[in-house]
């Protein structure tokens, strides 16, 4: 089945990138790339992702989705991608090195025509492509309320910047996320648009409290925390089981997605 937004779905290709910087925050590493230019990057948007292939040499068999954390392009400087690592994997992406990446894959996050108030709520190393989400909404007037979770306090990302943009910030822990979000929805009954991330439950729960609320929602349908990903439409590990049109099908999150209308999962089966 074909549909339009097929054209928008941008397939990524093999690059080489060089770690230039590595700032740990947290639990995590912010890692700087450069990347060879290439007009790709200008179109690049939050909720794309990099695909870190296997190194069976180095003992790490399976490849890393990492999500792409930012871009920024400088005709003098040469284009500079970031993306965020646990820091335990550090060594994956040494300073200095060159490493080969496919990517961006994936189709990411639509911006609203309008400005409107949204709501933007996300679950730990989820919230990677959010902190990029954040500051493209507000540069389009967007009024931002946050909800972000974490189990542990270490594992916020980059809250602070997140602060500095947005009109309201709930912290929370994960199993309060979803509750948490329906709360907000009814108190900034102005909020138009949900983009929500997190393990598929909790996208799930988001989507649903959202729909409930009638507010539209895009959700992100991969969750990177998941093992044994591929990336590029060859294991089935992200399928999601959706209903459409009365009957169900498969979503291959990592192709058709990552980034979905949320009523396409509020109905997935778990
Ligand atoms: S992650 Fe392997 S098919 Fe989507």
């Amino acid at each position: 089945m074909t549909s339009p937004d097929r054209d928008r779905h941008h397939h990524g290709s093999v690059l080489e990138a060089e770690v230039t910087l590595t700032r740990p925050s947290g639990a995590y590493d912010v890692v700087s790339l450069a990347v060879p230019s290439d007009p790709v990057w200008e179109r690049c948007r939050p909720g794309q992702f990099l695909v870190l292939p296997g190194d069976l040499g180095r003992g790490e068999p399976l490849p890393t989705l990492l999500w792409v954390a930012g871009v920024s392009v400088d005709p003098l400087h040469g284009t500079a991608v970031e993306v965020v690592l646990p820091a335990a994997e550090r060594h994956r992406l040494t300073d200095g090195r060159r490493h080969r990446l496919l990517g961006p894959l994936g189709r990411g996050f639509g911006l609203p025509a309008h400005p409107v108030p949204v709501l933007v709520a996300g679950h730990e190393a989820a919230t990677v492509p959010l902190r990029w989400l954040v500051p493209l909404l507000r540069e389009r007037g967007s009024e931002v309320h946050l909800v972000l979770s974490a189990d542990d306090p270490d594992r916020h990302l980059d809250v602070g910047l997140l602060r500095r943009q947005a009109a309201t910030v709930v912290l929370t822990d994960g199993a309060e996320l979803g509750p948490t979000v329906a709360r907000r929805l009814d108190e900034e009954q102005d909020v138009a648009v949900v983009y929500a991330a997190g393990s598929r439950d909790q996208v799930h729960e988001l989507a649903g409290a959202s729909r409930q609320r009638g507010r539209v929602s895009r959700v992100l349908a991969l969750d990177l925390q998941e093992p044994v990903l591929c990336g590029t439409g060859l294991c089935g590990q992200c399928d999601l089981l959706v209903e459409a049109e009365r009957s169900a099908r498969l979503l291959r999150a990592c192709l058709e997605g990552p980034v979905v209308p949320g009523e396409l999962v509020a109905d997935a089966a778990r």
